[in-house]
């Protein structure tokens, strides 16, 4: 089941470069107000610092990220050629058994490369100007970035502009209703799972994100909760009733999270040290030591993960069923088309339907294998 995370991506790749529309794939959306600490999540859980964060309107338009894991160390020189599916393929792969390095690629830019993830944050700025303004506007057509790296686990993520109330700088007077109609644009969709987050200093019951997600999920089934900014809270006061479920019901749970502060942001302080000081935050305070090792952002990667992967098993039959449509009728549009001039050259209906062919077979071999586990 793990393997049909990256025939999902590679689907969600070849979607976007032929601009079909036609399939929801399965990925989890951050939803938060502004300044609640989405960027800071997602950032660490990749583990780089790479987004636009800090006070104020930062993100402005939406961000597809899309992680994906590779192993620790190349195997061998093996040509990769029948895995690679993207635009790539010239560039060379690292040599010897060094480690394998992270690299980040915009869709926007398909001829580079960025192994920097300071020019990742500066492209993203550059590119969020171009159709955002340099004046708070918001814009909804998303950047799509991903990042390969043996740190991270086979998520696709969505970063998006926090909710908000008043307008500032360019914004329209109905900001409120364009961020609501964007978020909403994310989660409504059913094969998105919504990561509400809300601040611990700000009360639970007026947390814009789990409004919104309630609206869409009233059963709480695809929502998972994340508190920030746990460190903080106000002397005398804890997130323990939240952490534990004793608040708000939400079947995913809750996960409590610290991350980097603004002062953390402006003295350059490692997300390495960051994560570390969270993990230790959580073992050494007296009243969420019990929990700790359900709280912090290594846990909501797995947590992640997990739900991830439940999400697209109980999708996959209904994704197979559009799937097998759009074989036949790609298949048509080829044998119209003449294709054995088309095929294998590069063609996007060619390409699009090897992989969705890929897809479906191991999505047959992985119900094979796991038989029992799928009965229910
Ligand atoms: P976004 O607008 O929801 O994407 O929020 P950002 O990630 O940009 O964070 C907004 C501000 O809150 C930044 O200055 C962060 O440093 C700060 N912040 C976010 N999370 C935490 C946290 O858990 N603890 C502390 N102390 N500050 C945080
Ligand atoms: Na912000
Ligand atoms: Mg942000």
């Amino acid at each position: 089941m793990e393997d049909l995370i990256p025939v999902v991506n590679r689907l969600q790749d070849v979607f976007n470069t032929v601009g079909q529309d036609q399939i929801d794939l399965p990925q989890i959306v951050v939803v938060g107000s502004q300044s609640s600490g989405k960027s800071s999540v997602l950032e660490n859980l990749v583990g780089r610092d790479f987004l636009p964060r800090g006070t104020g309107i930062v993100t402005r338009r939406p961000l597809v990220l899309q992680l994906v894991n590779v192993p620790k160390r190349k195997p061998s020189r093996r040509p990769q050629s029948s895995e690679t599916t993207d635009t790539n393929e010239g560039a060379p792969a690292s040599e010897g058994d060094e480690e394998f390095p992270e690299r980040a690629q915009f869709l926007h830019l398909p001829d580079r490369q960025f192994s920097d993830f300071g020019e990742v944050r500066l492209e993203i700025q550059r590119e969020t100007e171009r159709l955002a303004g340099d004046n708070k506007g918001i814009c909804h057509t998303p950047i799509h970035l991903k990042i390969t790296s043996p740190h991270v686990l086979n998520l696709t993520l969505v970063d998006l502009p926090g909710l908000t109330k008043i307008p500032v700088g360019d914004q329209p007077t109905d900001i409120e209703m364009q961020t609501r109609d964007l978020v909403m644009e994310y989660i409504t969709k059913p094969n998105s799972v919504i990561l509400a987050v809300s601040p611990a200093n700000v009360d639970l019951v007026n947390s814009e994100s789990l409004k919104l997600a309630r609206d869409v999920d009233p059963d709480g089934r695809r929502t998972l909760g994340v508190v920030t900014k746990i460190d903080l809270m106000d002397g005398g006061t804890n997130a323990l009733d939240i952490l534990t479920g004793r608040v708000f019901p939400l079947r995913l749970g809750f996960v409590g999270i610290v991350n980097r502060s603004q002062q953390d942001t402006l003295a350059a302080k490692p997300i390495q040290e960051a994560l570390k000081f969270e993990r230790e935050f959580f073992r050494k305070e007296p009243v969420y030591r019990a929990i700790a090792n359900r709280c912090g952002t290594s846990h909501l990667s797995k947590i992640l993960n997990q739900v991830l992967m439940n999400h697209i098993r109980e999708k996959l039959p209904d994704i197979k069923t559009k799937i097998n449509a759009l074989i036949s009728q790609t298949e048509q549009e080829l044998a119209s088309y003449g294709a054995p001039a088309l095929a294998g050259q590069g063609n996007p209906a060619t390409l699009f339907l090897r992989l969705l062919t890929q897809f479906s077979n191991q999505y047959n071999s992985s119900i094979e294998g796991n038989g029992t586990d799928l009965g229910t």
